[in-house]
């Protein structure tokens, strides 16, 4: 390792000169544990990641093969206007390209819609257990978010919510299936939100998990896309990191109305979806096969998962419609978490979410499942 040749005390100072308030404050997002990691620390082979809601079926076969395609083209520059797969997503969809903004991964988006939208005293409002990147989003540009209160069962209370509104209020972000809890926004709650939506406002719905909760339809949740047509102020993210298995190649996708999405594309990076991401983005599009699988194989290990821990005195599963299930283990779940590591079983603790009891357990593969559910039996009993 390299040592500094400026002192320790130096470089502090040089640090509270040049950091900005608002970066000051900033929890930087605090990444899970990578498998490898694990195994090198505790001395063991064979963990099991289920700590990132990934989709334990990989990558579309198609996705795979087309990227293997495009390889001989890396020395272009990407499409930047991303037309072949706005072109696809448009006509999946029954929406104009111009309606369609990519980005790397949904996440993306959300950093873009505050740069594209938030003045300096415009609010980004959510609620209590919403995704953590909303807030990121808002405080890295120096903008307040606002959660309101959450309802008893850890899902958007609309009433709260609305209540959170002010004339500041300029970006309600609302994720359904939400991260890290599951629940679902009905399409009742999502009028209610949009009535008391301030004028100068956007509704954002985050659907990161909306291929997931397709498994579930008597469950009544909102379809964003449905919303579209309805509401000019609706924008839906969506990402091809979950159901399609791509998270490693960030690509995702907002819908809106073409001059709200306009204004959106303007902030964006040049070139920020690679060549591969749009292949492969592309490719898995049609893949409805590998779409039904990954749904089905979701609800069905979360329906095992929750059967599984339903006798376990003291903890509490909360429903969900993506591809994984908050746990409630009744007690700080720092211990849970550590014990389940030893085991070689890579869980998401909760504390940074403001849920310190609580764990998220991604489904894993069908051969992964029986270990994780003993592990966490053994663990929370
Ligand atoms: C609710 C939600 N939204 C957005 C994202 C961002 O996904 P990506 O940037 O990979 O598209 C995630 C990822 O975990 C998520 O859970």
């Amino acid at each position: 390792m390299t040592t500094s040749p400026f002192s320790a005390a130096d470089l502090a100072a040089l640090v509270a000169r040049i950091t900005p308030v608002h970066v000051r404050g900033l929890d930087a997002y605090q990444p899970g544990k990578p498998v490898e990691e694990l195994e090198r620390e505790l001395g063991i082979t064979g963990a099991i990641k289920v700590a990132s809601n990934e989709n334990p079926l990989g990558p579309s076969p198609r996705a795979v093969a087309a990227i293997q395609g495009a390889l001989g083209g890396l020395h272009l520059y990407p499409d930047a206007g991303g037309w072949a797969l706005r072109r696809a997503l448009g006509a999946r969809l029954g929406l104009d390209p111009a309606q369609l903004v990519l980005g790397a991964g949904s996440n993306e988006l959300l950093y873009q819609l505050v740069l594209a939208f938030c003045e300096p005293d415009d609010e980004v409002v959510s609620h209590d257990y919403a995704f953590l990147s909303y807030r990121l989003a808002a405080q890295v540009a120096g903008r307040a978010f606002v959660a309101a209160r959450a309802s008893a069962a850890l899902g958007c209370d609309v009433a709260a919510l609305t209540a959170a509104f002010t004339p500041r209020t300029k970006l309600v972000i609302l994720g359904t299936p939400n991260n890290p809890t599951g629940a679902v926004v009905t399409r009742a709650e999502v009028e209610a939100v949009l009535a008391a939506l301030p004028d100068r406002a956007l509704l954002i719905l985050d659907e990161a998990y909306a291929e997931y909760a397709a498994a579930w339809p008597e469950v009544d949740h909102v379809d964003g896309l449905a919303l579209l047509t309805r509401d000019p102020r609706v924008i839906v993210l969506r990402t091809f990191s979950k159901i399609y298995g791509l998270a490693a190649l960030r690509v995702g996708w907002g819908a809106g109305q073409a001059p709200v999405m306009e204004l959106l594309s303007r902030v964006g990076r040049t070139f920020n979806v690679g060549t591969l991401a749009q292949t492969a983005a592309l490719a898995a599009l049609d893949d409805h096969a590998h779409v039904a699988a990954s749904a089905a194989l979701a609800r069905r290990g979360i329906e095992r998962l929750r059967d599984a821990l339903g006798g376990v005195s003291g903890i509490r599963t909360y429903p969900s419609l993506g591809n994984f299930v908050l746990i409630d283990t009744g007690k700080p779940s720092g211990p849970a978490y550590d014990r389940l590591l030893r085991q070689g079983v890579i869980v998401r603790p909760m504390a940074a979410w403001g849920l310190p009891t609580c764990l998220r357990v991604s489904i894993g593969a069908e051969s992964e499942q029986p270990r994780v559910l003993a592990a966490l039996r053994d663990v929370l009993s």
